[in-house]
């Protein structure tokens, strides 16, 4: 009514309205505090001598644009990662931080919120919903259902993250039932994640109250999961892009919009520079024939329609958070002014809100919990002088096959045969520090290099180590364990690239330009060595990924997957 002044009031705006889908000419905003007071053609009574008056000159005014699903835990730190992302017009993410529960337990989960905590950018958090992916084989740590009830009090905290071991909820899993219920009972989201599941299995899983996937890659699987009451996040992200694929099947089909968002689900360091977040996804939609209200309306509205927090934001209307950005022009959507909460966070495409460093505690930079490596921790011994070998083939950097091949020894001991594009590949828990390790072959890395060890693997995170000799590999294990986490590539007894991963062993506490470096050397060092694939970082990631077929490795042993039985390295 104007009984109360405006901050700040923005005229003269071509505003996207993501309510009606259309483009409003010389609207006025008013922003009291951190919420919208009046949207229309005249904003004269919110004014007096203090408020603020910005004239945006004709520029397209929309609402931030929200990522509802990607794993934050990777790489940089939130607010490392905030940085980026709010040039790209991004002010909400929904972080669901698996990793580091899997890693540091509900603790770590504690410790995870408060780095999204007071931040220029909104970060909401999901409880990690899949762990453990494999009670049989897998070791990670993760919460109780007290302590889920416990977390769900949180504020930011708004449901359970990816249930993507969808047979626990077909087979009526005891925990994750309890989990199902805890939540809904509750009111909060579930997130989903269903690839391979249809017909009935699908219909048991969607009756479950789990309302979302994102891991569609092609219409049709879109549009049965639409008509099941599903809403779909379409990826686009460092894992998989699947916009291309899906986009113009909507749009030839005519798919009602209002159920589809965008997600990344994690984007790496080099992709976030190159390509940009959800602002990429909106101009790739864009050029692939969506009408623009609707793409930014997807990476809008329709994410907090999904998450039952429509009545405070997603659009531009009384009483919404002002969480506003400015654009030129509606095809390069390129932010110059972003607004958070009335706050202006970005202008003339630089971070212009102070970004306050915090503490990392010393307990979550120690998560390598293993003794000094040795050779002889690599060796896998034989009385033969040949053996069969059942080796991990890798048919991609994810896709794996088990396939065997005839081996050598010497001196009582297993060699591999790069000649052959046979490695050895070996998994440590580091988490624990229990004796669990298992030594393997893996086939078709073609990279000469000594070694290449990680941390960072889905989402066992044990020490994973992949080499042509046994001293190459105990080096790249030894290089992980002083800097307690990360990536290593040794040769010949020589450290030749390095991403530390201080925090629990998946997340550097270094600034961006210097992890998105160090990144890009791991990948180029492999790659250039004669890698046969071109992301090598993604071998270790997935290798002990049990949602996954065929084969995978990790502390307790090589796995067949589909059988759920241990496979020896040689017969
Ligand atoms: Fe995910």
């Amino acid at each position: 009514m104007g009984d109360k002044k405006a901050d700040l009031v923005l005229k003269n705006c071509s505003l996207v309205s993501v309510y009606t889908r259309e483009i409003i000419p010389k609207t006025q905003i008013s922003i009291v505090g951190d919420r919208i007071a009046y949207v229309g053609p005249d904003a004269s009574h919110t004014i007096n001598p203090k408020t603020a008056v910005m004239d945006v000159k004709g520029k397209y005014v929309s609402p931030g644009f929200v990522d509802p699903h990607l794993h934050i835990d990777q790489f940089v730190l939130p607010s490392e990662f905030a940085k980026k992302s709010l040039l790209c017009g991004v002010t909400s993410l929904f972080s669901d931080p698996i990793d580091i529960v899997s890693v540091a337990g509900y603790k770590g989960f504690q410790e995870f919120l408060k780095l999204g905590e007071n931040l220029p950018i909104r970060i909401f958090q999901v409880v990690p919903g899949g762990l453990p992916v494999d009670r049989k084989f897998s070791n990670s740590k993760t919460l109780s259902l007290s302590q889920e009830k416990t977390a769900i009090k949180h504020p930011d905290v708004v449901g359970l993250g990816e249930v993507f071991s969808w047979t626990k909820v077909t087979l009526r899993d005891s925990k994750t039932m309890k989990s199902l219920s805890t939540m809904l009972d509750n009111g909060c989201i579930i997130n989903g994640h269903t690839a391979g599941a249809s017909g009935k299995k699908l219909n048991a899983y969607v009756s479950s109250g789990i309302l979302s996937c994102h891991e569609p890659t092609n219409f049709d699987q879109v549009l049965e999961r639409l008509r099941l009451g599903m809403w779909i996040m379409i990826r686009e992200g460092s894992i998989r892009r699947d916009l291309k694929e899906i986009i113009p099947k909507v749009l030839s089909h005519g798919t009602y919009l209002d159920r589809l968002m965008f997600c990344s689900d994690g984007l790496d360091p080099l992709d976030l520079t190159k390509y940009g977040h959800i602002d990429h996804c909106i101009k790739e939609s864009i050029k692939l024939g969506l009408q623009p209200i609707d793409a930014i309306t997807m990476a809008s509205k329709n994410c907090f329609d999904y998450y039952n927090m429509g009545k405070d934001l997603g659009g531009i209307a009384p009483g919404k958070l002002a969480d506003i950005i400015i654009f030129n022009n509606l095809k390069s959507i390129k932010p110059s002014k972003v607004f958070v909460g009335g706050k202006l966070v970005v202008s003339n495409g630089s971070i212009v809100s102070p970004i306050k460093k915090k503490v990392i505690p010393s307990w979550i930079k120690n998560t390598v919990k293993l003794k000094k490596f040795s050779s002889k921790d690599f060796e896998i011994k034989s009385k033969k002088n040949k053996v069969q070998a059942n080796t991990i083939l890798m048919q991609t950097e994810i896709i794996t096959k088990l396939s065997s091949v005839e081996l050598e020894t010497s001196s009582g001991s297993v060699l591999p045969s790069p000649d052959k594009d046979v490695w050895k590949v070996a998994a440590f828990d580091r988490i624990h520090g229990t004796k669990n390790h298992v030594v393997g072959f893996l086939e078709n890395f073609g990279a000469d290099i000594g070694a290449f060890a990680s941390t960072w693997s889905f989402h066992e995170n044990d020490l994973i180590i992949i080499g042509s000799n046994d001293s190459d590999m105990a080096l790249a294990a030894n290089t992980l364990r002083k800097n307690q986490g990360g990536l290593a590539v040794v040769k010949s007894g020589k450290i030749k690239s390095l991403l530390p991963l201080q925090m629990a062993g998946i997340v550097s506490t270094d600034p961006f330009e210097k992890v998105s470096s160090n990144f890009e050397q791991i990948n180029n060092t492999i790659v250039d060595s004669g890698c046969k694939f071109s992301r090598p970082h993604l071998i270790p990631l997935f290798l002990p990924f049990l949602a996954l077929p065929s084969i995978r490795i990790l502390s307790r042993g090589i796995i067949d997957v589909k059988n759920r039985s241990y496979i020896n390295p040689i017969n």
